[in-house]
């Protein structure tokens, strides 16, 4: 099993491994999410994510991908309350379901660690929807702690 750095031309596999995310979260928040996507769509949405000077994304392969992290690095100015500071976001993690529980998501996040050391990035974030029970175990797991809570309010009036 190798990781290396994900290029253009992994798209298509790459979709294909997180359809299935895309379903579970389309599944648990239909009026979020989006279902039946043209593959040509998100693959087009992948290339474009591959190659934004921003990114850095990794592959695990064996014949052929089997998992994948996507990160973003930036650089946050200074703004009237938050200083200066760079991140390291975690948009998206995805091991194929036969391989999962065998330390890939830990192995890729050691990658991204290593990186994100060599650029001077004290932290990683990332966000999970709380619906997604196993991953948010994993990422505990893995060191992640809750730092922040997005709390959502119904507007809608009874009988509306
Ligand atoms: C979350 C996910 C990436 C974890 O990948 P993985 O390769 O199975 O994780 P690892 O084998 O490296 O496990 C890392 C740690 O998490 C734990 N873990 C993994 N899956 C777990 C689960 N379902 N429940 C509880 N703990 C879990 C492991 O036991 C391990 O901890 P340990 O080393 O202390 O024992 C994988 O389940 C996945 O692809 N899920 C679907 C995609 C998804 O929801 N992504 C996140 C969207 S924000």
């Amino acid at each position: 099993m190798k990781i290396r750095t994900a290029t253009v031309s992994d798209a298509r596999a790459l979709v294909a491994l997180n359809q299935s995310v895309q379903d579970m979260h389309a599944d648990a928040i239909p009026e979020r999410f989006r279902r039946d996507v043209p593959e040509e769509t998100v693959e087009h949405a992948f290339r474009a994510m591959i190659q934004a000077p921003s990114s850095y994304w990794l592959v695990t392969e064996e014949d052929q991908p089997i998992a994948f992290v996507s990160a973003e690095f930036r650089e946050r100015e200074e703004s009237w309350c938050l200083v200066r500071h760079r991140v390291c976001y975690l948009a998206g993690i995805v091991v194929a379901p036969r391989f999962r529980r065998r330390g890939i998501a830990r192995a890729l996040l050691d990658e991204v660690k290593r990186e994100a050391d060599a650029r001077d990035v004290a932290s990683i974030e990332l966000d999970v929807w709380a619906f997604n029970e196993q991953a948010r175990q994993a990422f505990t797991r893995l060191g992640f702690r809750v730092v922040m809570e997005r709390m959502t309010l119904s507007a809608r009036t009874p009988n509306h």
